[in-house]
């Protein structure tokens, strides 16, 4: 769809001093915030399930049998709060060519030389990674541990595939703990990044520097409306 190909529909500037971008509605942060609270619980519940030195933290949960009962009822909570997150961000997190020519000048980023680097839509290379490692690691954790969970599915698979289950769900859970460092990392590392999950906006000046086709296609779009 014209004028479509970077942004999506809510995506707006906002014409006042100084200008800000709006990048994400309210919902949409809520859900995200919703994710992420629920795999902090998983984490926390999980390591605890995982080894005897993290036990104490069951206490959280209201011991060690609450534990074990609640973790997978929390899994499915990320599951589809993660999927709704996925079917409103996956359309811009489609890799492009330009996020190749991105990466092969990765260390333009980090000697702060940004302008070498070609022009984004609304997500670069690095987002967009941790976006589909996200979704088939969570999809990964869901498939084992529907396996591993004996309360309800005692017979769905073999003693064998249950072992090996288990052995996935344990690494994927430490792949996704990473993934989640490195997403906190990037956030944290690019100033003004945050305020686009907490207020929903961005400044003008973040969006020009680091996603400017973004705002390109924003700016172009808001002066065909008022063209009209
Ligand atoms: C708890 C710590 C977290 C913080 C501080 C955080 C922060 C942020 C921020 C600031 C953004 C906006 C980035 C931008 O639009 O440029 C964002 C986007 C996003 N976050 Fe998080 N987040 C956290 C946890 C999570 C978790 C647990 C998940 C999923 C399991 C998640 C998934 C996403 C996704 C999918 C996006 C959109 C980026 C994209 O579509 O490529 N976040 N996060």
């Amino acid at each position: 769809m014209a004028g479509r190909y970077y942004s999506e529909p809510g995506d707006k500037i906002v014409a006042r001093d100084p200008v800000t971008v709006r990048r994400y509605a309210g919902w949409t942060r809520l859900n995200h915030w919703f994710t992420a609270a629920t795999l902090i619980l998983l984490a926390l519940s999980g390591f605890a399930l995982f080894t005897p030195s993290l036990f104490w933290l069951t206490g959280l949960f209201g011991g060690g049998q609450a534990t074990r009962w609640v973790h997978p009822f929390i899994g499915i909570g990320l599951f589809f709060s993660f999927m709704l997150l996925f079917v409103q961000l996956v359309r811009l997190n489609i890799l492009r060519r330009e996020d190749l020519v991105w990466l092969r000048n990765l260390d333009d980023l980090v000697k702060g030389q940004e302008h070498n680097l070609p022009e984004l839509g609304k997500y670069n290379f690095g987002q967009k990674t941790v976006f589909w490692a996200m979704f088939f690691l969570i999809v990964i954790l869901i498939v084992s541990g529907v396996m591993m969970w004996y309360q309800f599915f005692p017979d769905l698979v073999s003693v064998e595939t249950r072992r090996i289950a288990i052995w996935v769900h344990s690494i994927s859970a430490v792949l996704i703990m990473l993934t989640l460092i490195l997403h906190i990392f990037a956030a944290l590392w690019t100033r003004g990044t945050l305020s686009a999950m907490t207020r929903g906006t961005v400044s003008g000046g973040w969006a020009w520097r680091h996603h400017r086709k973004w705002l390109r296609e924003l700016a172009g779009r808001q002066g065909s409306d008022t063209a009209k």
